[in-house]
């Protein structure tokens, strides 16, 4: 199987930035989509504006930290459309400060979403993915975890995790079941900063984010190139950054 259209991608983040992006454009190009995330006012918009346009699409309030609602999501696509074949686990936090400021709670956060999330994605859907006999796991880490620079250090490390284990996986699934795809955004114009605690590095990110960062579409056809591809070729690494960044 190649190509997107038919393709059944679920997408936890999906609410904004890179995973609504990535859902617009997959569903545009064929796929139907099952959407994930806590904030569901935005996701029943985006369904809305998926399904006007012609496109298949299905929400779900999702917390990644939950295991549950991994599963859940995944039993979703499976009900609705009869099987998954792509999971993209893009939900993610940067609560970016330097190491010496302690912010115990924003490391717990950044490990709870970043890399506890993504395990609870893989542990929901790898079961289905051998029985099928086929899956793709994309994740959205980072160039943070490529260019190692200060204050980004936890946020960096969870991403490097993901990294890791996304290698790992692909090596222990040569049988031809599963892909991996781990993909590496620079900056892209999001929320993804909006959250930072400090309002000085906040404002620091914020504008380097205006003027340097690229459209979150760039990263959803990087993705969508991905899952493009023919079952025996997989995609493992994606770099994606401004030309401009350094
Ligand atoms: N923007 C960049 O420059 C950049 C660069 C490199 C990598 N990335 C990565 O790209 C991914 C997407 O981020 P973005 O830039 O598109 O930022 P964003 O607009 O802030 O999107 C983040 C998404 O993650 C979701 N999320 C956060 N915590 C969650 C949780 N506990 N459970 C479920 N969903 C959760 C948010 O939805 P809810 O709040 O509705 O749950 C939202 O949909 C992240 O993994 C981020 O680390 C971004």
């Amino acid at each position: 199987m190649s190509g997107l259209d038919g393709k059944i991608v679920a997408i936890t983040g999906a609410s904004s930035g890179i995973g609504a992006a990535t859902a617009t454009e997959l569903a545009a190009r064929g796929a139907a989509v099952v959407l994930g995330a806590r904030r569901t006012d935005r996701l029943e918009e985006l369904v809305a504006r998926i399904r006007e346009k012609g496109g298949r699409a299905e929400m779900l309030a999702v917390d990644v930290t939950r295991r549950a609602d991994l599963v859940d999501l995944v039993e979703l696509a499976v009900d609705r459309f009869g099987r998954l074949d792509v999971l993209v686990s893009n939900a993610g936090i940067a609560r970016t400060a330097p190491v010496a400021s302690l912010d115990l709670d924003d490391w717990d956060a950044m490990i709870d979403v970043n890399v506890r999330g993504v395990l609870h994605g893989i542990a929901a859907a790898l079961p289905v993915f051998r029985s099928q006999g086929r899956g793709h796991f994309v994740t959205t880490i980072s160039t943070s975890g490529l260019k190692i620079v200060p204050s980004q250090a936890v946020y960096a490390g969870t991403k490097n995790a993901v990294r890791t284990l996304l290698e790992a996986l692909r090596q222990e699934s040569t049988d031809g079941v599963l892909r991996t795809t781990s993909v590496s955004p620079g900056f892209v114009r999001t929320e993804l900063v909006d959250y930072v605690e400090d309002p000085e590095q906040r404002e620091q990110i914020q504008q380097r984010m205006a003027e340097l960062g690229i459209s979150p579409d760039a990263v959803a056809r990087a993705i969508a190139f991905a899952i493009e591809q023919p079952d025996d070729v997989e995609i493992g690494d994606i770099t994606i950054r401004p030309t401009r960044q350094n």
